[in-house]
């Protein structure tokens, strides 16, 4: 009965006033198909908006795209005013800024594209993401591959959609090459410390890195890092000796010990410490991605901001969601690099989730299509290493954090104000006026099964390592610079998300 209760009034909330916006004489009629609300001044009213100063009940209005004010409900002198969305008791929040998805176009598009990932995105109350630059063919590497990956997301894209450029070997030494990449708009660089699975993206190394730094501080944009270290003393999937069951998860996790975390990150430390005032690449700053090992890597971490480095730091939902035990043999879903470790490491990832010592999270949405998984075989050292995820982060965040206790306003600086400053998005991240109108409107408190009859539109939903969960926090509506691009089921007709290039 509680359940039904939650899951009719906010439906029967948007149904009325739907009625009531469409039995208007409209003031402003939107000429586009953008969006799937026919104005362009209006209210988004709720008893829970999470703004910069805790959570209200009020309302937001937005114009033209943008945040022109919020008004609590307790200093609302009269109606709002034309066209009010009452979302009632359902949370109104920043849209979610994911800083670290592979969407795979061009090149790749069958593993995923611009259009099925951005409307996943959008299903999930995703507003911005930042496309990585690798996976898709070619790397995005220069100016031109650049180019290339722009003009492909033309007319798909459901939410806006930034890029990060590629740090490699080739470009690390060429300054002219790293300038243009910048200046066609690359929001940073990303690199690698241990080979990426691509071969057109080689590993980079500490001189890379420095040499990368140099430029990045004239942009002020930040590295992003993979930050694993091949120690050759551990045994790797090339040099499995065969006595592994490969079928076994503790085989492929032997692979990729904590301490190839450990060692990139100690081997970073150097470039990390003159990222502080007066250092030689003061103005840059090292963001180190994924971060799966809680022990001492994280230790490592916290030293170097201790120390005055500009470092920051992301983990995954799939790090906090599961644990190395719960993977069944031949699961290959959950492969992923580094790879998911044992259950205290998890519990321990919370706690720094919590603590503030982890800054933000990310999907790292990496799909493939499903023949690269090798779900037959269930050879974990062969199949692809990446975790589909994307459509499902804000449930899962929630689902599992709750339970850590994690709230809505700690949410939103994981999700939305810090991933908005990594990318250098003064405009987004946040409910306040003069700001865009990123916003996504969901009720955390209704569960839903992820199974075959719940609407996917990734690519592949079946390779997603939460297939089969029960989650809480249904996604109402995503709105992306004030175009209601997402509701209750359904895309706007068409995709306007804006590519989103450094100047
Ligand atoms: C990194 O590789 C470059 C060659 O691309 C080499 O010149 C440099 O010495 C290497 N640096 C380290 C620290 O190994
Ligand atoms: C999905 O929906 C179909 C048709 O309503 C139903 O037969 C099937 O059992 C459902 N699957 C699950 C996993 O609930
Ligand atoms: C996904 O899995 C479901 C249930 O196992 C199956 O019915 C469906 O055909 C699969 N879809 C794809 C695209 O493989
Ligand atoms: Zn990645």
């Amino acid at each position: 009965m509680e359940i039904l209760k939650w899951k009719v009034f906010p439906l029967m909330f948007l149904a009325i006033s739907f009625l009531f916006l469409y039995t208007r004489a409209p003031t402003k009629q939107s000429n586009s198909d953008c969006s799937l609300l026919p104005y362009e001044h209006f209210w988004i009213q709720s008893k829970r908006i999470v703004t910069p100063h805790g959570v209200i009940e009020g309302a937001v209005e937005v114009k033209d795209g943008m945040i022109v004010s919020v008004v609590k409900a307790e200093d609302q002198l009269g109606p709002l005013g034309e066209h009010v969305m009452d979302y009632a008791d359902a949370v109104v929040m920043p849209g979610l800024i994911d800083v670290h998805a592979h969407l795979d176009e061009p090149g790749r598009t069958e593993w995923e594209g611009f259009s099925s990932g951005t409307k996943a995105a959008a299903a999930g109350g995703i507003t911005t993401l930042i496309d990585m630059p690798l996976n898709n063919y070619p790397s995005t590497v220069s100016e031109e591959t650049l180019r290339l990956k722009v003009e492909a997301a033309q007319e798909k894209i459901y939410v806006d959609v930034g890029f990060w450029g590629g740090l490699v070997p080739e470009n690390a030494f060429n300054l002219r090459a790293l300038d243009n990449l910048l200046r066609a708009g690359a929001l940073g660089l990303k690199s690698f410390m241990c080979p990426s699975g691509i071969n057109d993206f080689p590993m980079t190394n500490s001189t890379h890195i420095m040499e990368g730094l140099h430029v990045l501080a004239r942009y002020k944009r930040p590295l992003l890092v993979h930050a694993e270290m091949v120690l050759e003393s551990e045994i790797n999937s090339e040099h499995n000796d065969g006595s592994s069951d490969p079928r076994a998860y503790a085989t492929y996790l032997k692979t990729r010990p904590p301490s190839w975390e450990e060692a990139a990150i100690r081997d970073l430390q150097g470039a990390i410490e003159e990222t502080r005032v007066g250092g030689l690449v003061e103005g840059a700053h090292v963001h180190i991605v994924h971060l799966s090992d809680s022990g001492t890597s994280l230790e490592l971490i916290k030293d170097a901001k201790r120390n005055g480095g500009s470092v920051s730091v992301e983990t995954c939902p799939h790090y906090l969601a599961f644990s190395a035990e719960e993977i069944g043999d031949g699961d290959t879903r959950f492969k992923c690099s580094p790879p998911i470790r044992d259950e205290a490491n998890r519990q321990k990832l919370w706690e720094a989730l919590l603590d503030g010592n982890i800054d933000m999270l990310s999907s790292d949405h990496s799909p493939s299509i499903p023949a690269l998984k090798l779900f037959e075989e269930g050879d974990f050292l062969r199949a692809w290493g990446g975790i589909s995820s994307l459509q499902y982060v804000l449930p899962v965040t929630w689902t599992y954090g709750r339970k850590h206790g994690i709230d809505l306003v700690r949410l939103v600086a994981l999700w939305s104000e810090r991933p908005a400053k990594l990318a250098g998005q003064e405009l987004k991240g946040a409910i306040v006026s003069g700001n865009h109108a990123d916003i996504v409107v969901w009720e955390p408190e209704v569960d839903f099964e992820l199974d075959e009859n719940h609407s996917a539109y990734h690519k592949h939903p079946n390779n997603s390592a939460y297939m089969g969960k029960r989650l809480s926090g249904k996604v109402l509506s995503t709105f992306v610079r004030g175009n209601l691009v997402y509701n209750g089921g359904k895309h706007a007709p068409k995709a306007c998300g804006v590519t989103i290039l450094a100047r």
